[in-house]
């Protein structure tokens, strides 16, 4: 039986699952882990608060065991995240920096992570969730300390640290065309004219069922490509309001085949990753009360519907 990975290399495309390092304990999650998927995103072991934990005090032993984990599965890994408000350590959210100090800490926060994983990622979420929903610029201290040029600057640090990696923005609800999906497109067509590095936009695509479906998401991957610009769908997962039902599954399981099926009609949409496989670890319950069973595998590690709805789409 082939996996979702051998359906998905069919496409040149990859298939991949987040994780995280908690859960490694655990030995048919990490089976299945390294088994079905090509491709894995840690979940947490890459963000800032993980890695630079004291200020110019660097810990990549998270993120080390996922590339060693990724290495010994032969699967891609995409580097999560450089550039983030959220999951900040406590140094640098507790004072006040100048323009000129949070620079030189964000350059050096950057070009050391960037550099350690040089040849061990072979993309990186740079900016992760730089606009509100109306498309303005999110007020992250990043913004309000050095403004919208943070963004270019970030990915020429992290090209000058590794000069073939593939660099993207990446955020959540800009699936569909919209206010939000709009600002992303300017400022990549920006981003380009100006020769600034910037290789792909990581759609999220942390979808709800009671939210509607993002109809106009083959046509918005579409338009990047036509920038010159890969895509990915980069956190998959497709909530409901518990408790689940045989019918909220069987339309979950047509979300996913339909997010595959766009993906794959979009050459420059290079790969697909859900925000981990099995609902036992999956963040949702934790940050959306009342609400989880988004992804394909249960919590018994058993296969959903919206498993056997992506081997179809593949
Ligand atoms: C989530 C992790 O899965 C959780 O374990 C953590 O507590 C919070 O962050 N968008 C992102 C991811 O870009 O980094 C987030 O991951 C989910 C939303």
């Amino acid at each position: 039986q082939p996996t979702l990975a051998d359906l998905a290399q069919r496409h040149g495309r990859y298939f991949g699952s987040a994780t995280d390092n908690p859960e490694l304990v655990d030995g048919p999650y990490k089976a299945l882990l390294g088994s079905e998927f090509d491709q894995i995103t840690p979940g947490n072991g890459m963000k800032w608060y993980a890695t630079e934990p004291q200020q110019g005090v660097f810990d990549f032993s998270h993120g080390d065991e996922i590339v060693n984990l990724a290495r010994a599965n032969r699967q891609k890994v995409r580097g999560h995240t450089l550039v983030w408000h959220s999951q900040l350590p406590e140094w640098l959210t507790s004072r006040e920096w100048t323009a000129p100090e949070l620079r030189a800490v964000l350059k050096k926060h950057i070009q050391t992570e960037v550099r350690h994983y040089r040849g061990k990622v072979f993309a990186w979420d740079v900016v992760n969730e730089a606009f509100n929903e109306d498309g303005t610029y999110r007020e992250s201290v990043f913004y309000k300390t050095l403004g919208p040029g943070y963004i270019a600057d970030a990915l020429r640090w992290a090209h000058q640290a590794d000069p073939r990696v593939k660099l993207y923005l990446n955020d959540y609800n800009i699936e569909a065309t919209g206010p939000k999906s709009d600002a992303y497109y300017r400022l990549a067509k920006e981003l380009k004219a100006a020769g600034v590095p910037l290789h792909g936009i990581g759609l999220q695509t942390h979808l709800a069922l009671q939210y509607g479906y993002p109809t106009t998401l083959e046509d918005n991957l579409r338009r990047f490509s036509r920038l010159g610009l890969d895509t990915a769908l980069t956190e998959v997962d497709i909530r409901m309001q518990l408790p689940a039902t045989e019918e909220k599954l069987a339309q979950q399981a047509e979300w996913y085949a339909g997010v595959t099926e766009a993906c794959l009609a979009v050459r420059r949409c290079v790969g697909i990753t859900i925000w981990d496989y099995t609902d036992k670890y999956s963040w949702i319950p934790a940050v959306f009360p009342g609400e989880g069973a988004a992804l394909p595998w249960d919590e018994e590690l058993r296969r959903k519907p919206a498993y056997f709805a992506l081997r179809e789409a593949l």
